[in-house]
């Protein structure tokens, strides 16, 4: 079954934190998107994948963006830790076989977010703020019960926003910026 090749992957790697984390990530995920209609089961395919690239190293995940001709962005170039989202994407498809397009952008975006991104996107991208800082987005509650996807792009809008103004951006992506600015004017 695919979560149990996942989790074995994960603990194959000594990823034991990162299996932890993907699995809370999966479980609010999950509640999300039963409030937003979505289907269950691919988002939490997407949310137990999203930091699959913990089985590989940054350098590591260089040489790929590298070798594979992508594009890459300054705050990668700095920072290849970056890089991670659009990698585990490609382990995704390539090592797990995923080709349904909504998990794997929804997985290339999960940290920095990006312009155009559709309810699955910003679902994985929450998820796995809330999981990791619930005081920074103080909205889950709401996003549960209201199921409006006005809320769900405010409660983006507001933890990107409290990214840049506590300085906790040590560089930029690009692609955040971007959807900061097109989530500021919705
Ligand atoms: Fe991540
Ligand atoms: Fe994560």
């Amino acid at each position: 079954m695919l979560t149990d090749l996942i989790r074995e992957t994960y603990l194959h790697n000594q990823q034991e934190e990162a299996l932890h984390h993907v699995e809370a990530v999966a479980e609010i995920a999950v509640a999300l998107a039963n409030a937003y209609d979505m289907d269950a089961e691919k988002v939490k395919t997407a949310a137990l994948l999203h930091d699959i690239s913990a089985i590989r190293t940054p350098q590591e995940m260089y040489s790929t963006a590298r070798k594979r001709g992508l594009r890459i962005d300054p705050a990668e170039e700095k920072y290849h830790a970056l890089l991670h989202q659009r990698i585990s994407k490609i382990i995704a498809q390539e090592d797990f076989g995923i080709t349904d397009v909504q998990i794997l952008n929804a997985i290339e975006c999960h940290t920095t977010l990006k312009t155009n991104a559709c309810v699955f996107d910003k679902i994985i991208f929450i998820a796995d703020k809330i999981s990791r800082n619930p005081q920074d987005v103080p909205q889950y509650e709401d996003l549960l019960q209201s199921g409006s996807e006005q809320k769900l792009n405010e409660a983006c809008y507001l933890f990107i926003k409290h990214q840049f103004d506590n300085g906790l951006l040590v560089f930029a992506h690009q692609w955040l910026t971007d959807a900061y600015e097109e989530l500021r004017k919705k």
